[in-house]
C-alpha cells in the first residue's frame, strides 16, 4: 500500500482533527482492552497547547481523506536534548502495509535533522492473566532496531477493594515513625514556601528512579517550570492533588506525591511522581504520602474507582508501598530505544 501520504497534522483542519481522534479511539479500543478507556480531552487540548520545555510534532498517514495512522514526537528543549520521544499508531484495519514504518521513518528523519541521537518510545506489554492488550509494538520495534531498555510494571488500585481499616492501621503505624515531619495537602501550584523544594525533588526523579538502559539524563527543574506544568494542567481541566511532607525543623520538603484527575474522566485517575529525599528516607514518609493522597481522591470525586501507577520492575521499595495500599499488577510497559547512527 503506497497510496497514503504522510503530512503534518493541520490542527485548523477540523475534519482531519476529528479523523485523527477517531483513529486514536479505534487503536485504543483494539489494543488497550481492559485499561483506562479512551478519553480524548488530554490529546485534543495538547494539540494546541504551548509548552515552555518541549516541542511537540504530529504527523498523520492519510488515505482517502481519512487518518489511518498517527504519530507524535516530543523534543525536550531544556534537558535531554539528545532524545526524541515518539509514539505511532495505525488503525487496526490498515496494519502490516507499511503505514507504521512510514510514520516512524518520518520521525527518525526529523529527529536526526533536529540533532537528536536517541529515539525512545513506550510500549504496552501484556502479562499472564492480565487484560488482553496488544503486543504489536514489540515486533514492530524489534523490526526497526529498537531494543527494550527499561521494563516497568503498571499497577491499578481499585478503591472499592481497599480495606479502610487496614489502611488506617498502616497510617497510624507509619505516623509513629514520622515524628518531626508534617503533612501538607494542596491542589495545583505548590505554595510559595514549598515550590523550590518541589522543583528540586521533581529533578531528582530523573536520577533517583531506576532507569535500566534507558538513556534519560538529568534535568534541572525550577519553580518556573513547575508553574508552567500547572498552567498546562489547568488548560487541560485537570485536577492535580498533591501531598508533601515537610521536615519541621528545617522547613525542607522531605517528599511529595501527586495524583492527576484528567478533565472529564470520572472513573480512572493517574498517579504521578512520588519521591522522598534520600536525606529523609526510613521514616515511612513514602507510605504516609501515598495514603494521604489516596484518601483525598474520593473526597474530591466520590465515584472515582481506579488509580493507575507504573514503576520500574526493580523499584522494590516503591512497589512494596504500592502493594500495601492496594495496587495490583495489570500489565507491563517497556521503553524501547534506538540510537540513530
Ligand atoms: C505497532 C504498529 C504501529 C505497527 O503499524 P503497522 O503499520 O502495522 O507496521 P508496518 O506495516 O510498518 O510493520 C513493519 C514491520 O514491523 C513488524 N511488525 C509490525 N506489527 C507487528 C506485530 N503485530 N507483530 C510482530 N511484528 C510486527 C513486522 O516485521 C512488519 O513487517 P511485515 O508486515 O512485513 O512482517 C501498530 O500495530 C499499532 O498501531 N499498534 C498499537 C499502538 C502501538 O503499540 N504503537 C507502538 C508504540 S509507540
Amino acid at each position: 500500500m503506497s497510496d497514503f501520504t504522510i503530512v503534518p497534522l493541520d490542527t485548523t483542519d477540523h475534519e482531519l482533527v476529528q479523523s485523527w481522534l477517531s483513529a486514536g479511539q479505534a487503536v485504543h479500543e483494539h489494543d488497550s482492552v481492559g485499561l483506562a478507556g479512551w478519553h480524548p480531552v488530554r490529546s485534543l487540548v495538547g494539540l494546541v497547547q504551548g509548552y515552555s520545555d518541549r516541542d511537540e510534532f504530529h504527523w498523520v498517514a492519510v488515505f482517502g481523506g481519512q487518518v489511518i495512522g498517527t504519530s507524535t514526537m516530543n523534543l525536550s528543549t531544556l534537558d535531554n536534548t539528545h532524545m526524541a520521544d515518539i509514539e505511532v499508531q495505525v488503525r487496526p484495519e490498515h496494519r502490516r502495509r507499511g503505514v507504521g514504518t512510514a510514520l516512524l521513518q518520518r520521525m527518525e528523519t526529523e529527529a536526526a535533522q533536529a540533532g537528536r541521537t536517541t529515539m525512545s518510545c513506550w510500549a504496552s506489554v501484556p502479562i499472564p492473566d492480565g487484560p488482553p492488550i496488544s503486543d504489536s509494538c514489540i515486533g514492530f520495534a524489534a523490526h526497526h532496531g529498537y531494543s527494550d531498555s527499561l521494563t516497568t510494571v503498571t499497577r491499578r488500585c481499585d478503591l472499592d477493594k481497599v480495606d479502610d481499616e487496614e489502611l488506617q492501621q498502616l497510617w497510624n503505624q507509619s505516623m509513629e515513625a514520622a515524628e518531626g515531619f508534617e503533612v501538607v495537602v494542596f491542589e495545583g501550584t505548590p505554595p510559595d514556601d514549598l515550590i523550590d523544594g518541589f522543583a528540586y525533588l521533581h529533578g531528582r526523579m530523573y536520577t533517583d528512579m531506576p532507569l535500566g538502559e534507558w538513556d534519560l539524563q538529568e534535568a534541572d527543574i525550577d519553580a518556573d517550570r513547575i508553574r508552567d506544568w500547572e498552567r498546562q494542567r489547568r488548560e487541560k481541566g485537570e485536577l492535580h492533588l498533591q501531598v508533601a511532607v515537610r521536615h519541621k525543623e528545617s522547613g525542607d520538603v522531605a517528599g511529595f506525591t501527586e495524583i492527576i484527575i484528567e478533565g472529564g474522566r470520572e472513573h480512572h485517575c493517574f498517579q504521578g511522581d512520588t519521591i522522598v529525599d534520600p536525606r529523609f528516607r526510613g521514616h515511612k514518609l513514602g507510605t504516609i504520602l501515598k495514603i494521604a493522597n489516596q484518601v483525598r481522591i474520593r473526597e474530591w470525586r466520590p465515584k472515582m474507582r481506579y488509580v493507575w501507577t507504573g514503576n520500574a520492575e526493580t523499584n522494590h521499595h516503591m512497589i512494596a508501598i504500592n502493594e500495601a495500599v492496594g495496587y495490583r499488577k495489570i500489565y507491563n510497559e517497556a521503553v524501547y530505544q534506538k540510537k540513530l547512527s
